[in-house]
């Protein structure tokens, strides 16, 4: 179904019942990356997934997606859906846009989690490759960053043909406008230590993208988390190990 949010039209999908559980995907893909998951999840909880500005069938305006701007967004959906409290849940650039949300709106979630990704910022040769990934991608389509990223994506091929065709569907001011809003984001290391939320943290054992490190160091820091580390799985747990994916979810917040 398609909602009115922020002066856009966000598509957004929902099955089950129960407490609510919002998961964001990463980027450049949008929610059917979370289906079979879902499925496993959905007696258990009232799962929503919608599509980020930009991605899936979400509007796409032109300008820079700001991971606040993006946690805005989502802020939106929690109203329209009457939400007053949800596990709000991201992947990768899904977990920057929640942790946005989860430290400027602490009391709009009853739980956190954190998919392989990190609260650290871009390192500046990072940021710089980003903008210029951004303007090719303007000028020349997706499909070469889409044929860059792949290898990267899965370990199984199934799921990275699978992450592949839905990279490739979005569109270049989607990717442009994400790519700039990732570059520009903000250490969130700090903040940390005052999100006291219940959270989840899961790692992809053999992700090349995020570095185990990254999400051994929010455990740590975070008040109140459980550490996941799902073995020889890489950057899309939620195809590559849907089951347990949705485990460590029930295990962490169900009731
Ligand atoms: C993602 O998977 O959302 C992005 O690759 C994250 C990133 O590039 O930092």
């Amino acid at each position: 179904m398609k909602i009115q949010v922020n002066g856009l039209h966000m598509n957004v999908e929902e099955s089950g019942s129960g407490q609510p559980l919002v998961l964001v995907h990463g980027f450049p893909l949008d929610h059917t990356i979370w289906k079979k998951t879902a499925q496993h999840l959905s007696p258990y909880f009232r799962v929503i997934t919608p599509d980020l500005r930009g991605h899936g069938a979400s509007d796409a305006p032109e300008g820079i997606y700001h991971m606040d701007l993006l946690a805005q967004d989502l802020l939106g959906l929690f109203d329209a859906l009457h939400l007053e409290k949800a596990i709000l849940a991201g992947q990768s650039m899904g977990g920057y846009v929640s942790l946005a949300f989860a430290c400027a709106h602490p009391e709009r979630l009853s739980g956190l989690g954190l998919i392989v990704t990190q609260a650290a910022a871009d390192a500046p040769e990072r940021r710089a490759g980003r903008y210029a990934q951004a303007q090719q991608v303007l000028t020349e389509g997706v499909a070469s960053l889409v044929e860059s990223m792949t290898p990267k994506m899965a370990v199984s091929s199934t799921a990275r043909l699978a992450t592949r065709r839905v990279m490739l569907k979005t569109s270049p001011a989607g990717v442009a406008g994400a790519l700039q809003g990732m570059a520009e984001r903000p250490d969130r290391t700090a903040s940390l230590a005052e999100l006291r939320m219940p959270a989840l943290v899961i790692a992809g054992g053999a992700d090349p993208i995020i570095p185990l490190e990254r999400a051994q160091e929010m455990a740590a820091l975070l008040p109140d988390a459980v550490l996941k580390v799902i073995p020889g799985v890489g950057h899309m747990p939620m195809l590559e190990a849907p089951a347990a994916l949705a485990r460590a979810f029930i295990a962490r917040f169900a009731k």
